[in-house]
């Protein structure tokens, strides 16, 4: 999808977005109006909002590998790139930083499960969001992961565990150390075949309680059919979409329900 496709996608869904106040399943009220709203444990963002800041500003060439769409970037191909660069073009926007935060801090999922680390700031963030949590995040490029994990040693995260390879290669052994999944976020390799298959591959070890987390569902027409099909599947529930991000419970007692919410 080119810019204007993506404009045209961001007003229509602005035209379908529905207010709280209209919302009549209490779990989704309740979600949007007391959870992703709650500002009182949001002073450990702050320590990601400084994370952020300087990644940004950093100006250390990294050697990298492009492995998937989805780095929001239309010049990936490019194999040397300024940590400053990296950090601009791929981390989450402040305003689903929170949305994220808020979310897992809420939840406290145990075992979370991310598809690309880039230089660790929703890792980070997940880490934070809940101390107990084991966050497990994997990345394709080892230069850009290498630089992640100072960030991690430096800010003393150590439930954050790390894999390198192409998810490809490295999921099916991931998904059978963890044994179940109490929270995902799909966060690379933006195209739709992968997203479905990945979606699929840790559907089978989902459970009443998880939490799926899409990133960039409008990105691309292909993201968007990606999208369709995981809330039309029998085994998600409520589906929100937050437009830039989209998020599926699986709760057995929710009725099947699709919502539009603009953060
Ligand atoms: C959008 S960035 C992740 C941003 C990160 N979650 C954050 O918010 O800070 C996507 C990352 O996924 C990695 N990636 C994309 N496709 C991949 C694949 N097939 N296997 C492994 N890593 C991949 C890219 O190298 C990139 O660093």
């Amino acid at each position: 999808m080119n810019h204007l496709s993506i404009i045209k996608a961001y007003i229509k869904f602005l035209f379908k977005a529905q207010s709280r106040y209209k919302i009549h399943s209490p779990f989704v009220y309740k979600y949007l109006a007391k959870v992703i709203t709650n500002k009182k444990n949001d002073d450990k963002l702050k320590v990601i909002n400084k994370l952020r800041s300087e990644l940004r500003n950093d100006n250390e060439i990294l050697q990298i590998e492009d492995l998937g769409a989805g780095t929001r970037d239309q010049h990936a191909m490019k194999i040397q790139r300024r940590v400053s660069e990296i950090a601009k073009r791929t981390s989450v926007p402040k305003p689903f930083a929170k949305m994220l935060f808020r979310t897992v801090h809420h939840f406290k999922p145990r075992n979370i499960l991310e598809f690309g680390t880039s230089l660790g700031i929703s890792s980070v963030l997940f880490s934070f969001a809940n101390e107990n949590a084991e966050v497990h995040t994997m990345e394709g490029s080892p230069e850009i992961l290498k630089r992640a994990k100072s960030s991690f040693a430096k800010l003393g995260r150590d439930n954050i565990h790390t894999k390198c390879g192409n998810f490809d290669n490295i999921l099916e052994a991931k998904l059978k150390e963890l044994k179940q999944l109490d929270f995902v976020f799909f966060d690379g390799n933006h195209a739709k075949e992968p997203t479905i298959k990945y979606f699929e591959e840790c559907l089978k070890y989902h459970h009443e309680e998880s939490i799926f987390v899409f990133d960039d569902i409008h990105w691309s027409e292909g993201m968007t059919e990606a999208w369709e099909y995981i809330k039309q599947h029998p085994a998600s529930k409520v589906t929100i979409d937050f437009f830039f991000m989209g998020v599926v419970f699986f709760k057995k007692d929710l009725s099947k329900q699709d919502f539009i919410y603009r953060l």
